[in-house]
Order: structure tokens, then C-alpha cells, then sequence
């Protein structure tokens, strides 16, 4: 049986393709679903691939995540620069966990720089566009088979 992947999207990664695009690019937030769905198959991996706006509902997806997921990919969008709820939801899983983001967010406004996902994290994958999510896939693959 294939293993299940939770790809989880926060606020305003919803507003993909229409959001400033020199800085996030012009694919929509379905494209990168088509994008993870298509790797997920090459991968052998089943993907349940999520947007929310609220931190509450994250917070509750992540907490669920442990019973039905193999590993987690998170885009926590501004939440991964403010959100202790969404750490300790993540530390309390003891999945495997790959941080991405579209926008190398270490070259842009000093408040992006730290992120609270990434205390949480394996590893953290920014700066590639939708190619972040593809190379995360590939990433916790990687993960996957050493553990096992
Ligand atoms: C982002 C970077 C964050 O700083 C920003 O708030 C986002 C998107 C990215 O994917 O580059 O919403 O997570």
C-alpha cells in the first residue's frame, strides 16, 4: 500500500498565480496540486494535498495527521513566522516533516527569516517555485526509504 503524504498550505496560498507573482510566480494553487498529485504517483506516494486560511484548522489537521500519514510537507505561508501552535502541533507528531516555501524567504524582509516550522522540520526547501514542493516530495521519499 502506497504511503499517504498530508501537503499542507496556509494562509493566502490560495490567492496563487493572482498573488504577487514576480515573487511567488504565475502557477495557481491547482497547478502545484497537479504538479504533487503527478510526482506523488512517480514516488508511489498518496497525497492529500490542503489549503486553510485559519490556524486553528491547521493546528487540527496536523494533529489528526498522525494516525492516517507517513509525513508531513508544510507551507505555513506568514503562519511560519508568528505560529508556536503550529510548532508544537508539528513536535507532537513525530512524523517527518519537510518545511517549503515558494520564495527564498532567507533574501527577503528580515521578519521572514525566522520561521518557527523549521524547529520542527528535517529539512527546509525555499526559493524554487512550485519546484519546492516537487524537490520536498523527493525529499521525504528519501526520508521514507531510510527509515524503513
Ligand atoms: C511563503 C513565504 C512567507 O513568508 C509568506 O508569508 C507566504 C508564502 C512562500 O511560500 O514563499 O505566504 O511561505
Amino acid at each position: 500500500m502506497s504511503k499517504k503524504i498530508l501537503i499542507i498550505n496556509g494562509p493566502n496560498l490560495n490567492l496563487l498565480g493572482d498573488r504577487e507573482p514576480e515573487v511567488y510566480g504565475n502557477e495557481t494553487l491547482d497547478d502545484i496540486k497537479n504538479l504533487c498529485e503527478k510526482k506523488g504517483k512517480d514516488l508511489s506516494l498518496d497525497i492529500d494535498f490542503t489549503q486553510s486560511n485559519d490556524e486553528g484548522e491547521i493546528v487540527e489537521s496536523i494533529q489528526n495527521a498522525k494516525k492516517k500519514f507517513s509525513g508531513i510537507i508544510i507551507n505555513a505561508g506568514a503562519l511560519t513566522h508568528t505560529s508556536i501552535s503550529i510548532l508544537d502541533a508539528l513536535l507532537s507528531t513525530k512524523l517527518p516533516i519537510i518545511e517549503v516555501h515558494l520564495s527564498n524567504i532567507f533574501t527577503r524582509e528580515a521578519f521572514r527569516k525566522e520561521s518557527f516550522v523549521s524547529k520542527a522540520a528535517k529539512g527546509i526547501i525555499c526559493g524554487f517555485g512550485s519546484k519546492s514542493y516537487d524537490l520536498a516530495l523527493e525529499a521525504i521519499s528519501t526520508l521514507l526509504k531510510e527509515k524503513n
